[in-house]
């Protein structure tokens, strides 16, 4: 059966170390959001390169994969209506100074090289990122008792 949108939201090294996965999580379970994957992990340079593979040449390319993989990320899978154009305004701008205060990178971020989570510009970007960072398995069906209390 075909499953509502879904996104892929990663909290950077920064995130993590800053112990923000709880207070991000929290945002998107507050909005409505469904938590369909997740995991804790330090991703290897191949794969952050393949992640950002459309940015490879630019002049931020190297010093952000060398970021992505200096320790762990927290990867997670986020299904709801809208959720790719939502998750992004939930997040805020790339740079965190001109994100709205109530956005996440408004909220916790100063500078770009530090903007504290990724998350799918487009349900095309979602369908690929989904793919190179989980499996199939690991994606989780289920159904929340609250779901009639939302849509
Ligand atoms: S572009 O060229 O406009 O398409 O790039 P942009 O969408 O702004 O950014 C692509 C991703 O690179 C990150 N980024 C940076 N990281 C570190 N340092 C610098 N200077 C920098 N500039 C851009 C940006 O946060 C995007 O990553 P994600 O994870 O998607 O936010």
């Amino acid at each position: 059966m075909e499953h509502p949108e879904r996104s892929f939201i990663m909290i950077k090294p920064d995130g993590v170390q800053r112990q923000l996965i709880g207070e991000i999580i929290s945002r998107f379970e507050r909005r409505g959001y469904k938590l369909v994957a997740a995991k804790l992990m330090t991703p290897s340079v191949q794969l952050a390169k393949q992640h950002y593979a459309e940015h490879d040449g630019k002049p931020f390319f190297e010093p952000l994969v060398k970021f992505l993989t200096s320790g762990p990320v927290f990867a997670m899978v986020w299904e709801g209506k809208d959720i790719v154009a939502t998750g992004r305004k939930m997040i805020g701008k790339t740079k965190p100074l001109d994100s709205e205060p109530g956005t996440i990178r408004g909220d916790f971020g100063i500078d770009v090289g530090r903007n504290l989570i990724h998350g799918s510009d487009s349900v095309d970007s979602a369908n690929r990122e989904i793919k190179l960072w989980f499996h199939a398995e690991d994606l989780n069906s289920w159904k929340p008792v609250t779901q009639g209390w939302i849509y």
